[in-house]
């Protein structure tokens, strides 16, 4: 579904920490915002042109407002920069309803693990089940203190008690992973967003310690998506036999619509899940966020704007 996209007014511009920007975004009408769930995010235009998605950061009971922390970085594509030198308080800006790809389960206990900016989902998600009174645990792991975005928010939050921060540049700080998993309550679900190098250090230890992937749940930075290489492919259309040629320098929806096969985008860098197909055959080489990691390994999905395969051909239905 294409997400729609409104007007809001930012009414505080201010730093979190070191290099992270936060906005607070109000209706620019003066209406209300669309409701959102925790791990949710929105794509956010800016000033460049460019768009990017940003997670919201406040508690989900909040609707009339949305708060989104950015994190510059200096050697992205300009998004960042944007947004932290030319947007201003009083300033509108357009984003897009919220869509959520990072939702919370129900689950006896949540374990949420936040690295750097991957905070924002987590911060959310914590509001979220502190307001319902649900138990978790939160460990929080960025370089040094003055990089902790929302670290004062964290503090004085009433679940407070249930932080825990972790510092690079303070070796006893340092997070005890396998501990923490050891003494999750049984039926625990992990979430964890951060550098893709953390998440994978996050997941690599769940696996190895018996976590099954339908309790670990987790959300990349879209800059983070593996490239991967890229090898020529075909893809046969089932029922009409039609086989379209994916060039090495092309996208899958671009060699799609080529042929004259249209399929619904809007991200076009795996994070939406609008153009999922279903495959009937062949291996999918996946490179989204969408999918989890269950539905990865079914490998009876996959996304033609970012996706490619590992089969020579994947036999797909429209
Ligand atoms: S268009 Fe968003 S995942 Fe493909």
């Amino acid at each position: 579904m294409t997400a729609a996209w409104f007007d809001v007014r930012v009414v505080s511009r201010a730093l979190a920490a070191r290099d992270i920007l936060s906005l607070v975004l109000e209706a620019a009408d003066g209406g209300t915002l669309p409701p959102f769930d925790a791990g949710a995010h929105v794509d956010l235009q800016l000033p460049n042109g460019l768009v990017r998605q940003y997670s919201l950061c406040n508690a989900p009971a909040q609707p009339e407002r949305y708060q989104l922390g950015i994190l510059l970085e200096p050697n992205g594509r300009g998004g960042s920069l944007s947004a932290h030198q030319d947007i201003r308080e009083g300033d509108t800006v357009r984003i897009s309803s919220p869509r959520n790809l990072f939702p919370l389960v129900p689950a006896p206990h949540a374990l949420l693990l936040a690295g750097g900016i991957g905070i924002t989902p987590i911060l959310s998600m914590a509001e979220d089940l502190n307001a319902r009174g649900a138990p978790f645990e939160l460990h929080y792991c960025v370089r040094s203190p003055d990089r902790a975005a929302f670290r004062e928010r964290l503090q004085e939050a009433p679940f407070a008690p249930a932080v825990n921060m972790h510092f690079d540049d303070l070796p006893e700080t340092m997070l005890l992973l396998p501990e923490v998993l050891a003494a999750q309550p049984v039926g625990t679900h992990l979430y964890v967003c951060g550098p893709g190098g953390f998440i994978d250090f996050v997941t690599s230890t769940a696996c190895a310690a018996g976590w099954p992937g339908s309790r670990i749940h987790l959300e990349r930075f879209a800059s983070e998506v593996p490239a991967g290489d890229r090898r020529p492919f075909e893809i046969e259309i089932a029922g009409t036999g039609q086989v379209i040629a994916v060039k090495a320098d092309q996208s899958a929806a671009t060699a799609l619509a080529a042929a004259g096969v249209f399929i619904p985008l809007s991200c076009e860098q795996g994070i939406c899940g609008t153009c999922a197909m279903e495959v009937l055959s062949g291996i999918p080489d996946h490179r989204d966020m969408y999918l989890s990691q269950d539905e990865r390994a079914a490998n009876d999905c996959f996304t033609p704007c970012c996706s490619r395969a590992h089969t020579p051909r994947l036999v797909v239905r429209l």
